[in-house]
């Protein structure tokens, strides 16, 4: 389903009316119109707006405010308000409210305090979303539906623990299976009746890794049959063209992203890098390709922040440009929509200090007008962009579960942070200027030509086959340390690393795992590893790429290849990984979209389109193929043989209409 309504890029933010005076709703649309803002969120947390007690229906303020925007021509992403109870529900009936580990409740006065598994939570929330849907289902503002808001609660209360069982007893039929699956001979932890299976709550030592493992995995599917018992009303009550969506956290733990996508018409997200994060824009890119992925194509960027954020130790607003730059960055790796949280910045409440398009500064702030560039810009772009797709002959997998499993105690080392291995990885490939996207060990390979593995845990025994027959078919495979060492239980394959890898790879045997302190590095003769290493000896005839040197594993292998199958067995230092994956990349003959790239210039297709992104702050300049023109479709500059960016600079270049296919 589109994204993009009428052609033009979504341009617009999170926009809470029910905290400000009526008055001030029509100087808000005449802002919104002012800074070409084509659609706004509404309602994400207006539920005790429209319910303020058990049944009543407000919606006349509602039915005004979606009139004035439409009037404004501005459209609405109407969201379901059932991430924020009431705190009436709550009051008169406590068992929507979640337990944590402890059994302590998690009470109202903040939001998001329901749990998934509450019957009467769920009639509630449907109640409210089913009338929202029959009451403007149908508006002319509507564009798209927004189910609840970043869903991540856990519930370790009692409800929940029966729907765990129900969970569990679909999964396994019985409990001899559970028993097994769960390896339950260890420590006594036999279960001998279903009474007997709980959530993973407080216990005085390390708990159960499977029953930890199952726990993640059901909540991320019982938060999902929350999203798809909405999804389910709304589009019953709406044309068939209105997208549905829910908006993700970015690479966050609690959620099996690559599921609920493909429960979703729009894959959406918020992205809030850290302005003074050196590689902000390579965060920025990197949640982009994944949300793309999961997308399978245009994506929506939900929420950014045109300026700080509340909720850092120390909150930098954005400097100048670097709003314009991230925002252009998310349309060149396929966003068709730019929004924020959120439109005007609030007075009161929680997030009275996290910036809005409009802020405290008002109409006359530094941040508005950069506001009102980006939606001029994305204005011009829209005809030459909107649902185009982003080259990629590079994926990067990626799995929940095993990232679930791979990151609980009890392990060789609490230092090997599961999402650090993924940036790693993600920024030799940007800082090489290699467009990548990303995957699902189990997802067909085969349109790529070099596929990398940072680090996969658990690999179920189709993922392990998927990888055997990608090499056999003819990709270039890079795999990182401590990668198919469990299978789809959380139980170590023979060996230690699954045979049939061992074999692609070459390695005879997994001695040991020996993993690094922090700062801790291991010389691997042209570069430093870190993190890890491991004690392997390579099967007869397998090419050592780097050895260690010196230290207890002396000469053994660092790197291995096995024809078109590449194991590190360590993480080497960003130059390190860069250059050894722009090698690999390059003997497959995948190279960037330009040559000679300065570094910290990003360089993206997308449609016919090359995007130059400057995250540096001097000016830079860019070599342009020999004997090609270039229009600038911002700026309508021409360019030949080389173009400059200033500090945040971006070009959007076109091939001049003499020239011959994509630029
Ligand atoms: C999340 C939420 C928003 C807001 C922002 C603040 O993304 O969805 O409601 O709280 O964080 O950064």
């Amino acid at each position: 389903m589109t994204i993009a309504h009428e052609g033009r890029l979504l341009f617009g933010g999170d926009y809470n009316p029910e905290q400000w005076p009526e008055e001030v709703w029509a100087d808000d649309a005449r802002l919104m119109k002012e800074a070409g803002v084509t659609s706004v969120t509404v309602g994400v947390f207006a539920w005790a707006r429209i319910e303020p007690r058990p049944g009543a229906r407000e919606f006349g303020w509602l039915d005004r405010l979606l009139d004035l925007l439409h009037a404004h021509g501005i459209g609405v992403v109407l969201a379901t308000p059932t991430a924020s109870p009431p705190p009436w529900l709550g009051r008169l009936h406590p068992e929507t409210l979640p337990r944590d580990e402890d059994g302590r409740t998690v009470w109202w006065g903040s939001r998001q305090q329901f749990a998934h598994s509450s019957a009467v939570y769920r009639r509630h929330a449907a109640a409210i979303t089913e009338d929202l849907a029959v009451r403007y289902g149908r508006h002319p503002a509507l564009r798209m539906w927004h189910i609840n808001n970043e869903y991540c609660t856990f519930d370790y209360g009692d409800e929940a623990a029966r729907a765990f069982r129900d969970w569990l007893r679909a999964k396994y039929d019985t409990l001899d299976a559970l028993n097994a699956a769960w390896g339950t001979a260890f420590w006594s932890q036999h279960v001998e009746t279903w009474e007997d299976v709980i959530p993973p709550r407080r216990a005085q030592y390390l708990r159960n890794p499977a029953q930890l493992l199952d726990f993640r995995r059901f909540t991320s599917d019982a938060l999902m049959e929350c999203y798809v018992a909405e999804r389910d009303l709304v589009r019953r009550h709406s044309p068939a063209h209105i997208p549905v969506t829910t908006n993700f956290m970015p690479l966050w733990v609690g959620q099996d992203a690559w599921a609920w996508a493909a429960q979703e018409d729009v894959v959406s997200v918020d992205v809030y890098p850290d302005p003074r994060d050196p590689l902000g824009g390579q965060y920025n890119a990197m949640i982009a390709d994944m949300t793309r992925s999961q997308a399978r194509g245009p994506w929506m960027l939900m929420e950014q922040a045109a300026g700080p954020v509340n909720w850092r130790g120390v909150n930098h607003p954005k400097p100048a440009g670097l709003n314009r730059l991230w925002s252009l960055q998310a349309v060149a790796r396929g966003a068709d929509a730019v929004c924020y949280f959120q439109w005007r910045q609030s007075r009161q409440g929680a997030e009275k200090f996290h910036s809005g398009m409009l802020g405290h500064a008002g109409e006359e702030g530094r941040s508005f007008a950069e506001v009102k560039r980006i939606g001029a810009e994305l204005a011009q772009l829209s005809s030459e962009v909107t649902g185009t797709q982003v080259p990629s002959q590079i994926a990067v997998l990626h799995d929940w579960h095993s990232w679930w499993a791979g990151t609980q105690d009890g392990r060789p080392s609490t230092r090997v942070v599961y999402e650090d291995v993924v940036r790693a990885w993600h920024r030799a490939l940007w800082e090489a200027h290699l467009t990548a996207d990303f995957a699902h060990p189990e997802h067909d390979l085969s349109a790529y030509e070099v596929v990398v593995v940072p680090q996969l845990y658990l690999l179920t025994d189709a993922a392990v086959e998927n990888l055997v027959a990608y090499v056999r078919g003819g990709g270039t495979l890079v795999c990182g340390f401590f990668t198919g060492t469990a299978d789809a239980d959380d139980r170590v394959r023979p060996g230690g690393m699954d045979a049939r890898l061992r074999e692609l790879f070459g390695i005879r045997t997994v001695h040991e795992w020996w993993p690094l302190e922090d700062r801790e590095t291991v010389d691997c003769g042209e570069f430093a590893g870190t993190l890890w290493s491991e004690e392997l000896t390579a099967a007869p005839g397998v090419e050592v790429v780097a050895a260690y040197r010196g230290g207890d594993l002396d000469g053994l292998p660092a790197v291995l290849r096995r024809g078109r199958a590449w194991y590190l067995s360590t993480l080497p230092e960003p130059p390190a990984l860069r250059s050894l994956l722009a090698n690999v990349a390059a003997g497959a003959d995948v190279r960037p979209p330009l040559s000679g790239l300065p570094a910290g210039v990003e360089a993206v297709r997308r449609g016919g389109l090359l995007f130059l992104l400057h995250h540096g702050r001097g000016d830079v300049t860019v070599t342009l193929p020999d004997g090609t023109a270039y229009r600038d479709v911002l700026s309508g500059a021409a360019h030949t043989g080389s173009v400059t960016l200033g500090r945040f600079g971006v070009a959007v270049l076109a091939r001049e209409a003499r020239g011959h296919g994509a630029a």
